[in-house]
Formats: structure tokens, C-alpha cells, sequence
């Protein structure tokens, strides 16, 4: 989704500028500018530079323009106000009030994320004040705001425009007259604070960015800003001012060492992100279960600054809610079987957006459990907070990526080491979040004292052997890519599950839809006769996963019903069941049966199927249309 970095440097910055915006690429964006103030040539000021292409097409025109300055901002935009156009893109500027206004150089420039929500009533305001606007968006408030309050001062007039806006934003801006100055604030969507060094006896320069990882190889000196902070970013110096206006210490607002990854990940052999996430599950999950050498609370000891120890929480807490998104939710509905049934702990999975919105009954002894790869998405943390302003402080992320807002907010943490996941359709997080979800699951059991020694060493066993067994699934890969040419002539699928494999067939469906664009629909089989049996008919491919546990025979009438009226089943059925392929009824035998840890293997065939369905389509698989990787806005 959006991105944004920022730069006062001595040095020409425009290098950086664009290389922080190639570090965001892989969120998905569909236009992208920069502006800079240039000090040299005829006529000194503010110019930018915007594409609905590529960042390469971006950085190919500033090139040709040869723009260098030490003073700059940068944007890659995600459409949400406004069709995604040059002239929606970002930065936005301000040419100040006025029916000559166009004519004037430019005074502000305004890059922003997140939403504000009282932009119609801003632009009405402002249009009376004589401003004319140029874009359809909601951001370009924020530079006529900025323009009408400024009176010498950027941070005062940053200070005063936040103020009257309302909704989500992270911003960065600059002012022709202070051209070594640039003013960032956040509330509700991200943005850190990078410290640079004094080098060559010039002054240190600083950045912002809306992740530190845009910074890598830049700064590793960051200062993560809190929600209404306002920073001040000058040559050899910065500070920061909370909500209300005060100074911000380094006691506060403490510098901490990050070890960003820098986002260039290769594609090895691969043809797609996905495809190479998908194959790097098994060395996903062995990271993320190394060194669990036993069940023990202090693997969701907290890391952030609210950091607690969970023994002490897991003694305090009698149920368990879930907050997530997307994939993520899905992996916190397997993980509400595995809780009731192993750990005899009441769970509530509810979808983030939801749950910040609805009136709900807090229960203090409530472990509020949110879910997530990134860390940053919005509504995941908006319900966090949600949760935690109705009094249930204890709270745990799972989530794969150690230096975000989710694991800095949460009392507990524990992270998974998938790695940096960049395909938009989540592979490999999915399978390491139900790793760690199934250890929560035996830490909760133990810490209830439903755990004994032995069940704690097969369980673990189990877990060991994940990554092993996983390979194996993978090696179906040919047998699916047969099912996947049937499906890309299909215009919609239905996906059926029990118990816990019903979240997978829910997963195996957003897959399908999120990145070959056919309708999938998922239900829990003992449904269909509840009403989707009337869509079944010989142009409808039913996927059905059927692993051996104790619902099987329930889950074979259902396939009963399916071919009693012509539908074609594509099952994924365990080794020892005796499904067998005939007219109608394709089956692919999994290797082994994994019992409860069952949904981890059995997601890997629905996600394959999604990629070789999209692959056989053609659709642009690691950035499906209209989707972004984070999800940072509401
Ligand atoms: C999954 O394929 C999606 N692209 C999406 O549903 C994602 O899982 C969701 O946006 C939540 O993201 P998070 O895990 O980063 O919070």
C-alpha cells in the first residue's frame, strides 16, 4: 500500500528517495512521485516528478530531468480518493490561494498515507478561502491547509493543520521558504523517524519513512514515532513533540538499532514470489520452531514496549479473542479448534474491522490474541486498541515481523521466521502463524494443566517432523497442475471442509479468487444443503478437503450429495482413506495423515492449485489487481 520517505540531507538525496520507494514496491501501488527542493539553476524551488508507471519509469524521469537536491519526499500510492492518475499522485503541492494561484511557484509539497475523513468539509473550507484543487484526492487538503496556516514556521503550521484533520495519516511535507526542513507527522498509520550521521564534515542528515525498511543501507538509527507525534526534521537536528505539543525526549522516544531487511530478495529459479514462498514453507516452518526445545511460557515473553512475562499472563486469563484480517483471520479460526479442544479455553476469532466497530462484552481475563505478517495492518491494530481501551490488557501478537507496530504494542509476542514475505497472496505466513498458534495452543493446555510430559514430547515430535512432511506435499506439485488446467476454464469454485479444515477450505478459496480472480466460495460441508447445494451443477468444480479424523464419513455423504446432482469433486484426501479417483471424482492422496497438525499440510495443495490456476490464466500473480500486500489503510 502507500509509502513514504523523506530526506533533509547536504548530499544530493534523490538516490535515496527512489531507492526507499523500490523497498516499498513489493506492497503494490499504482503511481509513485517525488519532490525536491532544487537550489541551483535559474529558477530555485520546488519541483517533483510523478508516474502511474513503474518507480524505474520515475527514477528514469528524474534522471532525465536531472533533479538533485538535498531536500525531498517521495510517495508510492495506493488508489483510494481519486482514480489512479498522474495528477492524483503524490506529492501534492500548494501554490498558495487565489485565481493567479497556478501561476505562482509552488510552496508546499504534501506526501500522505491513511485516510481523512473530513476532506470534503477541508475543501469546501478551503475552495471559499480561494484555493483551487487540481486532484480528486484527500490529501491535497493537507497542502492548501498547511499553506493557510503558515505564517514562518513549518512545525507550527504542521502542528495547526493536524489538528483539524480527522481519519488516518502519515505524513511528510516541506515549504519553498525553508527549504532544509521537512515535517512529518502520524496518527494511525505509520512512520518512523531515521537519524543519520555527520559524514564529511557536514552536518547528519535525517528521513522518514513509513517503514524502516525503506531506510536500509541508509540509516539503521530509528525512532519509532507515536500515534500524534509531529517530528521536526532539520540538518543536524530533529525533534519531536507529542499529541499535545510537548517535546518529546530520547527517554520517550528512545533511537533503537533496526536490522531492516533491505526488501531485495531474489527470485532464485522461481518465475513468482509466491511460487518460491510457497516452496520455502519447509525452511519457513524449521526456522520458526528453531530452538523450542520444550513447551515454556517464555516464548511469548513480550518484546515491545509494553513487554510482559507471559507465565505471569497465562495465569491471569480464562479465554482467548482473536483479532485479524484475511489470511491471518483464517489461521485464527483453525487456532479456536486446537484452543477449546486441546487447551479447554473458550475462543472468540472475530475479523478486526468488525470487532473495532461493534459493541462487545470486554472480559478482563480475556488473552486478546491479534494475528498478522506485517504488523501494520490497520484495522488489526485499530481493534487492538479498541480492545485495549475496554480494559483487556493482556494481549499477543503472532506476527512476522519483529520491528512493527503490532509487536510493539502487545504485552507478549511471538514471531515467526518466515521470512520477508512479498507475493501479495500469504503463503508461507499462513503455515508459520499456525506453527506458532499450535504452540500457544500446548502452552495455554499446559498452563490449564491438560498437558502431560508425554503429550508435550509427541506434540513437539509432531512439530518437527512438519517441515519434512511438508516437502512431500510439495512433491504433488504435477498432480495439481492438472486439477489447476481444469480450473482456469472454470468461472467459479466451491470449497468444502469439517472442523478444523473448514478454516482451510475458507483459505483455499481467498487464494483461488485473490490472485486467478474466479468466484471461490468455501463452506462447512454439513452446509450444503443448506443452500449452496442449489449452485452445484457439472460447470461447478467442488474441492473438498478430506483428511482422515473423525468427520470423514459425515464429509464423504456430503461428496455423496455433490455427485448425486452432477457436481465434480476435486478431492484432497489423506492416504489411508479409501476415496478413489473415478468419473467425477479426482482425488489427490496427501502423503501421510498429520492428525491435529493436518490443516498446515493440507492448505499447501489449495495454495499451489491458486498459483498454477493463475499462472495457466495469466494473471499477474504476485500483484493481483486492486490488492496491496499491506493493508495499512482502513
Ligand atoms: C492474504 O493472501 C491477503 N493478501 C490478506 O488477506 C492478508 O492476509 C490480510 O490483509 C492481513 O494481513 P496481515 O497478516 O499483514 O495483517
Amino acid at each position: 500500500m502507500c509509502g513514504i520517505v523523506g530526506a533533509v540531507s547536504a548530499r544530493n538525496i534523490v538516490p535515496v528517495l527512489i531507492q526507499g520507494l523500490q523497498r516499498l514496491e513489493y506492497r503494490g501501488y499504482d503511481s509513485c512521485g517525488v519532490a525536491v527542493y532544487r537550489s541551483g539553476g535559474d529558477a530555485p524551488g520546488l519541483y517533483r516528478a510523478r508516474s502511474t508507471a513503474r518507480v524505474a519509469e520515475l527514477q528514469a524521469q528524474v534522471a532525465a530531468d536531472g533533479l538533485e537536491a538535498g531536500t525531498g519526499i517521495a510517495h508510492t500510492r495506493w488508489a483510494t480518493h481519486g482514480a489512479p492518475a498522474v495528477h492524483n499522485a503524490h506529492p501534492h503541492f500548494s501554490h498558495g490561494a487565489g485565481a493567479d494561484a497556478s501561476s505562482r511557484p509552488a510552496r508546499v509539497a504534501v506526501v500522505h498515507n491513511g485516510i481523512i475523513e473530513n476532506h470534503d468539509e477541508l475543501r469546501a473550507e478551503l475552495q471559499a478561502r480561494g484555493y483551487r484543487f487540481d486532484s480528486q484526492t484527500d490529501t491535497e487538503v493537507i497542502a492548501h491547509l498547511v499553506d493557510a496556516l503558515y505564517d514562518g514556521d513549518l512545525f507550527r503550521a504542521v502542528q495547526a493543520a493536524v489538528a483539524r484533520l480527522q481519519g488516518a495519516y502519515a505524513i511528510a511535507v516541506f515549504h519553498k521558504d525553508e527549504p532544509q526542513r521537512v515535517v512529518g507527522a502520524r496518527a494511525g498509520s505509520p512512520l518512523v523517524l531515521g537519524v543519520g550521521q555527520a559524514r564529511d564534515g557536514l552536518p547528519a542528515e535525517h528521513f522518514l519513512a513509513s517503514d524502516a525498511m525503506a531506510l536500509a543501507g541508509v540509516t539503521d538509527q530509528i525512532v519509532y514515532l507515536a500515534e500524534g507525534d509531529v517530528v521536526d526534521l532539520q540538518l543536524g537536528r530533529y525533534w519531536v513533540c507529542d499529541r499535545s505539543g510537548r517535546p518529546m525526549g530520547p527517554e520517550e522516544r528512545p533511537v533503537r538499532t533496526v536490522q531492516a531487511h533491505s526488501g531485495a530478495v531474489e527470485l532464485g529459479p522461481y518465475r513468482h514470489y509466491m511460487q518460491k514462498e510457497i516452496f520455502e514453507q519447509p525452511r519457513a516452518l524449521a526456522d520458526t520452531l528453531e530452538g523450542v526445545e520444550g513447551v515454556v511460557p517464555e516464548l511469548f515473553d513480550g518484546q515491545g514496549d509494553q513487554a510482559a512475562a507471559a507465565w505471569r499472563v497465562f495465569k491471569d486469563i480464562d479465554r482467548v479473542l482473536i483479532l485479524a484480517c484475511g489470511t491471518s483471520y483464517y489461521s485464527g479460526c483453525v487456532a479456536k479448534y486446537w484452543l477449546e479442544a486441546m487447551a479447554g479455553i473458550p475462543t472468540q476469532v472475530e475479523v478486526a474491522s468488525e470487532y473495532r466497530y461493534r459493541r462487545s462484552v470486554p472480559h478482563p481475563k480475556t488473552l486478546v490474541v491479534t494475528i498478522s505478517q506485517s504488523g501494520e495492518t490497520a484495522d488489526t491494530l485499530a481493534a487492538l486498541r479498541h480492545a485495549q481501551s475496554l480494559g483487556m490488557r493482556h494481549t499477543l501478537t503472532i506476527c512476522n515481523v519483529a520491528t512493527s507496530a503490532m509487536v510493539r504494542e502487545c504485552a507478549l509476542a511471538y514471531i515467526t521466521r518466515a521470512g520477508v514475505e512479498i507475493g501479495v497472496a500469504s503463503t508461507k505466513a499462513f503455515t508459520t502463524q499456525l506453527a506458532g498458534l499450535f504452540l500457544l495452543t500446548l502452552a495455554l493446555a499446559q498452563s490449564q494443566g491438560r498437558l502431560s510430559a508425554e503429550e508435550e514430547a509427541r506434540h513437539l515430535k509432531a512439530m518437527r517432523h512438519l517441515p519434512v512432511a511438508l516437502q512431500s506435499v510439495l512433491a504433488l506439485e504435477p498432480q495439481i497442475i492438472h486439477w489447476a488446467e481444469a480450473f482456469a476454464q472454470k468461472d467459479h469454485a466451491l470449497f468444502l471442509g469439517r472442523g478444523l479444515h473448514y478454516p482451510i477450505a475458507l483459505e483455499g478459496a481467498l487464494k483461488l479468487k485473490e490472485i486467478s480472480y474466479i468466484h471461490a466460495e468455501a463452506y462447512p460441508a454439513g452446509e450444503l444443503k443448506h443452500g449452496p447445494l442449489a449452485l452445484v451443477t457439472s460447470a461447478m468444480p467442488v474441492v473438498t478437503v478430506a483428511p482422515n479424523d473423525e468427520l470423514l464419513e459425515k464429509l464423504k455423504s456430503n461428496m455423496q450429495e455433490v455427485r448425486a446432482r452432477g457436481g465434480v469433486l476435486y478431492v484432497l484426501a489423506d492416504a489411508d482413506t479409501r476415496i478413489r479417483s473415478e468419473e467425477g471424482l479426482n482425488v489427490i492422496r496427501m502423503p501421510e495423515h498429520y492428525g491435529v497438525l493436518s490443516p498446515i499440510l493440507h492448505v499447501v495443495p489449495l495454495q499451489l492449485l491458486a498459483y498454477h490456476t493463475a499462472l495457466a490464466k495469466g494473471t499477474d500473480v504476485d500483484k493481483p489487481r486492486n490488492l496491496a500486500k499491506s493493508v495499512t489503510v482502513e
